[in-house]
């Protein structure tokens, strides 16, 4: 049986700020470490027990097959909002004489790559995937050559490029594509950073006129848990992790002079993500979902916002 949609949007200016929330322990000495010092660590939801760069080092081999919830709503959400972003990315690709560029901006093992390479984009691209882990990049890059391979992707895609970047690292964040980004991804990232810190990395990248898709843990989750897995010892690793409200993260953008557009989405998980049937009309296994998760159905989990540089 199709169960309903568990998809919703609100007004973002209908939103009032509210900077306070109750966090879990904080534990600031990494976050600190990691991003400049005038970057207040502030809203870190978690008591870190390694940097983030280790905890994908070590979460690659299983990120994609642990069950985790976030991906596989993001997963069902990906299905309209890719097939969306390659329509408003191309409106206006008539005043370009090149490929388009459009960038990964922390592609982790290509879950969302994969599904640019295979879009339906009728203007020659090429892609960029960027993420501080290499282990999380070389999974990703072996998703995109083997879909290739498959003949299933799109031969518009043109080339597709995988850069090792720590976007914390401001003093050597690369230059090589500055504002010459048409469109981008960045699911599930702006949890692992400072809000400013993102955008400039956003903003660095994206020309005048770009679009940036950009998906995050929701609030409501990001209140009480964060990003991190249970190694096959039974500890629980867990990186830094700020528990960004999405009027935080729409302030920031605002800030760092995007414009929000349209209304930011959020969806809940869905039980027959855990049992299994029908959400949206795409079919789940049981157990798509891990048990454990059974806490968040019928909560908000993930959150969207489309974004876009204006022309100066
Ligand atoms: C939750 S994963 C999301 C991966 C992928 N976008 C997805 O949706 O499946 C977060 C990703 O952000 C990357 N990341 C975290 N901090 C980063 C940083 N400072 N610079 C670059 N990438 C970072 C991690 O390595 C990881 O691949």
């Amino acid at each position: 049986m199709t169960q309903p949609s568990l998809l919703t949007a609100f007004d973002t200016s209908l939103i009032a700020v509210d900077r306070s929330f109750s966090s879990t322990e904080t534990n600031t000495s990494i976050a600190t470490s990691i991003s400049n010092e005038e970057h207040q660590p502030h809203h870190v939801s978690n008591n870190p027990n390694m940097d983030n760069n280790e905890l994908y080092e070590r979460w690659a081999g299983t990120y994609d097959s642990d069950g985790n919830p976030l991906l596989v709503v993001d997963d069902l959400r990906m299905l309209d909002l890719i097939p969306a972003f390659v329509v408003d990315v191309q409106q206006g690709k008539e005043s370009l004489d090149r490929r388009l560029k459009i960038m990964d901006l922390g592609c982790g093992t290509g879950r969302n790559t994969v599904k640019l390479l295979r879009a339906g984009w009728d203007h020659s691209v090429d892609l960029v995937a960027w993420d501080v882990s290499k282990a999380m990049l070389a999974i990703a890059q072996s998703k995109c050559d083997d879909l290739k391979k498959s003949g299933n992707s799109n031969a518009a895609v043109a080339e597709i490029e995988f850069d090792i970047v720590d976007f914390a690292d401001l003093k050597r964040f690369p230059t090589r594509y500055h504002e010459q980004i048409d469109g981008l991804i960045s699911t599930l990232v702006v949890e692992h950073l400072p809000l400013d810190v993102y955008f400039h990395a956003l903003n660095s990248v994206l020309r005048p006129g770009g679009i940036a898709l950009v998906t995050n843990m929701h609030e409501i989750m990001g209140n009480v848990t964060q990003a991190g897995f249970t190694s096959v010892n039974g500890d629980r690793l867990k990186g830094v992790s700020y528990a960004h409200t999405a009027n935080e993260i729409i302030e920031a953008a605002r800030m760092a002079g995007f414009e929000v557009m349209g209304p930011v989405q959020e969806a809940a998980l869905h039980a027959a993500m855990i049992d299994g049937g029908q959400v949206d009309g795409q079919t789940f296994a049981r157990g798509t979902v891990r048990e454990t998760a059974r806490r968040w159905v019928g909560k908000n989990v993930w959150c969207g916002f489309k974004l876009k540089k204006p022309v100066e």
